[in-house]
């Protein structure tokens, strides 16, 4: 049985070890991050410089929702607009490893610049087991580059601190429970954000279909869930395939691209089982995601594929 308090006691010494010095964190907001980010505070006060980067990737509402939260737990936050950045950097970029890998070093490198105008000295980060395991990690295959692990460039002149290296998601979720963090029941969010759920092209445009697309299905699921219409699934999603289809609109031929709508059930991300989602669900989640999209969005499938074969994100 995992004990949240032995290993809050525990971490907040072992950081206080090994941070002498100034230190930066990257804060997505996610359970990972957050948890890291409070347990270093607690650990070295001041001495900890948290920096939210907007990258442009985040979901519906998201950046407001974080600054909010950390407000909350009185962490100043700074937040870097980075979002021009990332797209230009990414331009043409459409294989997975390679967009990974850009966005990592993206990552890295806005937070070189923080750590120039702030002196830090060490870099914290929220990694936890399943991101370096299948990073390739011990003796494992490369399956994908996970943002905290893969983006790191050679050079990078950061120490990295990973507090959380050692926990599973379900062990991240009940140490933020016990720190009070509000994020503890959110669903998993990937580090590159709706970027890895973006296939195709990146543009901005692109980019607002999926996240309006996302929040639909948040929306439609949540909704039903606490309905006791159907379970709320481990994680649930859209993504955009640049797969084009003909449809009608009125009278109207439409050749507009697809939508996928993913949901898992899963403990820890390792492996999961496709959700079965009531069809009326579905329906109503399709039907909004067209009307919302019209001209871009012209068809929504939902994936019914494992973990194995298929990842969780598509990407
Ligand atoms: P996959 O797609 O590998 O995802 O089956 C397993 C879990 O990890 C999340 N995920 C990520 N988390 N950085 C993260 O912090 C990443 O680069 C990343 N990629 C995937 C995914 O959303 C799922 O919960």
């Amino acid at each position: 049985m995992f004990d949240a308090s032995a290993f809050i006691d525990e971490a907040i010494e072992t950081l206080k070890t090994q941070i002498d010095d100034k230190a930066i964190i990257a804060c997505s907001g996610g359970v990972d991050s957050t948890v890291a980010a409070v347990l270093a505070q607690r650990a070295v006060g001041d001495k900890l410089h948290c920096v939210y980067v907007d990258t442009g990737f985040m979901r519906k509402g998201e950046t407001v929702e974080i600054q909010e939260m950390f407000a909350k737990h009185g962490i100043d936050l700074v937040t870097v607009e980075a979002a021009d950045r990332y797209f230009e950097v990414l331009e043409g970029i459409t294989e997975p490893e390679q967009k990974r890998k850009t966005i990592g070093e993206t990552f890295i490198r806005i937070f070189e610049d923080e750590q120039k105008t702030c002196g830090a000295k060490y870099l914290v980060q929220g990694t936890i087991a399943p991101d370096w395991i299948e990073s390739g990690g011990g003796v494992r295959d490369t399956i994908k580059s996970h943002h905290n692990v893969g983006g790191l460039p050679e050079d990078m002149t950061l120490s990295v601190v990973e507090p959380l290296r050692e926990l599973y998601k379900d062990e991240v979720r009940v140490l933020a429970r016990a720190l009070d963090i509000h994020v503890s029941e959110r669903q998993p969010f990937p580090g590159p954000g709706l970027a890895v759920r973006t296939l195709g092209p990146l543009t901005p445009e692109r980019v607002s279909v999926v996240r309006e697309c996302c929040a639909i299905v948040e929306e439609e699921f949540e909704k039903a869930a606490m309905n006791g219409e159907m379970e709320l699934p481990w994680q649930y999603y859209a993504a955009l395939l640049p797969v084009r289809s003909v449809g009608v609109h009125g009278d109207v031929r439409a050749y507009g691209e697809t939508i996928v709508v993913r949901a898992v059930r899963s403990m820890d991300g390792m492996s999961a089982r496709y959700s079965e989602i009531p069809h009326s669900i579905l329906q109503k989640v399709s039907t909004r995601i067209t009307n919302a999209c019209k001209g871009s969005v012209n068809r929504v499938v939902y994936d019914i594929t494992h973990k194995p074969p298929g990842t969780i994100e598509w990407e």
